[in-house]
């Protein structure tokens, strides 16, 4: 494997599998979310329920990081992490955010803003309990989330502390600096991927109960 990078001016593909037009789209923009994210799960990429969180502080510097959807219904899009991380301190202070789906297989991307508020801790618990134990104690071992640590060994000496602390068949309780967030959608945007960078982009943008769509330039 080389360590070089090619040329990437040359770099690109055409997307060919698939359009959007309006009489396909959904009224409401989560039954639009649910049919194009069962399609990604369907397809072969490795987590399709990964995604980009964008937050931004108070200053308005931006941030943006990978985590998972942990759910989405009517009330918004769910995700866990820790309160007291660099995106913590961010949703504390400007609890605006977007998230951002990229489906490479299926050439589609959506892109969600929002509110962000965090889950009830009855909420939070009854999903940290579903999680596996190490990742239970990983929640505990990795505090403050984003800070720095002196080496990999100190943080292995944490997790080993925590599984002596909490042996097997122990219940290990929700830290309290650990727990979810939903955002709450007031910004849809829907885009396939089309040839010759004619892509297809609609925006639901909501005014009171309803949703009003709009196509944008690609
Ligand atoms: C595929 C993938 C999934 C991730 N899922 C989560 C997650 O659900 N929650 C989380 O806090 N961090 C998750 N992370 C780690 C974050 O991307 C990030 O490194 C961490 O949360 C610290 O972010 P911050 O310093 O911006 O707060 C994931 C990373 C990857 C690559």
């Amino acid at each position: 494997m080389s360590d070089t990078i090619p040329d990437l001016t040359e770099k690109r593909i055409s997307y060919t599998r698939g359009e959007l037009r309006r009489s396909d789209l959904h009224a409401d923009p989560l039954a639009q979310f649910q049919q194009w994210f069962a399609g990604a799960l369907e397809g072969q990429m490795i987590e399709p329920y990964a995604l980009s969180l964008a937050t931004a502080n108070a200053a308005g510097r931006p941030s943006v990081r990978t985590v998972l959807l942990r759910g989405v219904d009517e009330r918004g899009l769910s995700f866990y992490s820790n309160y007291d991380s660099h995106k913590g301190r961010d949703l504390a202070a400007n609890p605006q955010a977007e998230l951002l789906f990229f489906w490479p297989d299926i050439e589609r991307q959506v892109r969600v803003y929002g509110s962000v508020a965090r889950l009830s801790d009855e909420e939070s618990t009854a999903y940290f309990h579903v999680r596996p134990r190490e990742s239970q104690l990983a929640a505990h071992a990795s505090d403050p989330q984003s800070a720095p640590i002196e080496g990999r060994a100190a943080l292995e000496a944490k997790f080993a502390a925590l599984e002596a602390r909490f042996p097997e068949g122990s219940s290990i309780p929700k830290p309290g600096f650990w727990g979810g967030y939903r955002l709450a959608p007031q910004e849809w945007e829907f885009w396939q991927g089309r040839p010759n960078r004619m892509h297809d982009r609609f925006v639901y943008r909501r005014g009171g109960e309803h949703w009003t769509t709009t196509r944008l330039m690609p």
